[in-house]
C-alpha cells in the first residue's frame, strides 16, 4: 500500500509516495538522503534520530512518516546561515571540541535548537537535562555542555536570533528530560 508523504523539509515542499509503516527516519533518512538524521537504537533510547516537527524536536525513529504531513520538518541540514556557514552552534561544538565520532552531534544539536527557540538562556544543570535523552559515547559530555553554554550565551545576548522555532520549551518538558 502506498501513501502520499507531504509536508515541508527545511523549507521545501516535499511530496513523495510511502508505506504507511514507515518511520520518519526511513523516509528523511533513506527516501530524501537527509543522512544527518542517524539510525541508532531505533526505541526511543539514544536521541541519534532527533528532528524538529513544527519545533518540536522528536524522535523520528518512534514517528511515522505519515503523522508529519502538513507540518514542517528540520533537520541539521536546513539551520546552516543563509550564507551557507555553519550557524552559532554547529560553530560551538567545534570551537569547543564537542564533536568525535559525530553521531549523537545532530539529535544534540536539534533539541538544542529546540531550546534556543525559547531565547532563555538555561542554566549549565538545565543544559545537562536538556540533553540527558542523547547518548554519547565518545566524548563524556562536558564539552558538549559548554559548547551548548557558548551557544545560548552568543545567541541570547548578542541578540541574534536564531530560525523562529515553537518558544514553548521548558528544559522539563523537552524531549531530553522525559527519554
Ligand atoms: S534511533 Fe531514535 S532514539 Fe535512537
Ligand atoms: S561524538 Fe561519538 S557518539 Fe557522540
Amino acid at each position: 500500500m502506498v501513501t502520499v508523504f507531504n509536508c515541508v523539509v527545511n523549507g521545501k515542499e516535499v511530496e513523495i509516495g510511502i508505506d504507511p509503516r514507515e518511520s520518519l527516519l526511513d523516509v528523511l533518512h533513506d527516501r530524501l538522503g537527509l543522512v544527518s538524521v542517524k539510525r541508532g537504537c531505533e526505541v526511543g533510547e539514544c536521541g541519534a534520530c532527533t528532528v524538529l516537527v513544527d519545533g518540536r524536536a522528536i524522535d523520528s525513529c518512534l514517528y511515522l512518516a505519515i503523522w508529519a504531513n502538513g507540518k514542517e520538518i528540520l533537520t541539521v541540514e536546513g539551520i546552516n546561515e543563509n550564507d551557507g556557514s555553519l550557524n552559532a552552534i554547529q560553530r560551538a561544538f567545534v570551537e569547543r571540541g564537542a564533536v568525535q565520532c559525530g553521531y549523537c552531534t545532530p539529535g544534540i544539536i536539534m533539541t538544542c535548537m529546540e531550546a534556543l527557540g525559547s531565547g532563555r538562556t538555561y542554566t549549565r544543570d538545565e543544559i545537562r537535562k536538556l540533553i540527558s535523552g542523547h547518548l554519547c559515547r565518545c566524548t563524556g559530555y562536558e564539552n558538549i555542555v559548554l559548547a551548548v553554554e557558548q551557544a545560548m550565551h552568543e545567541l541570547n545576548d548578542d541578540g541574534i536570533i536564531v530560525p523562529e522555532i515553537n518558544p514553548v520549551v521548558d528544559p522539563v518538558e523537552t524531549k531530553g528530560c522525559n527519554n
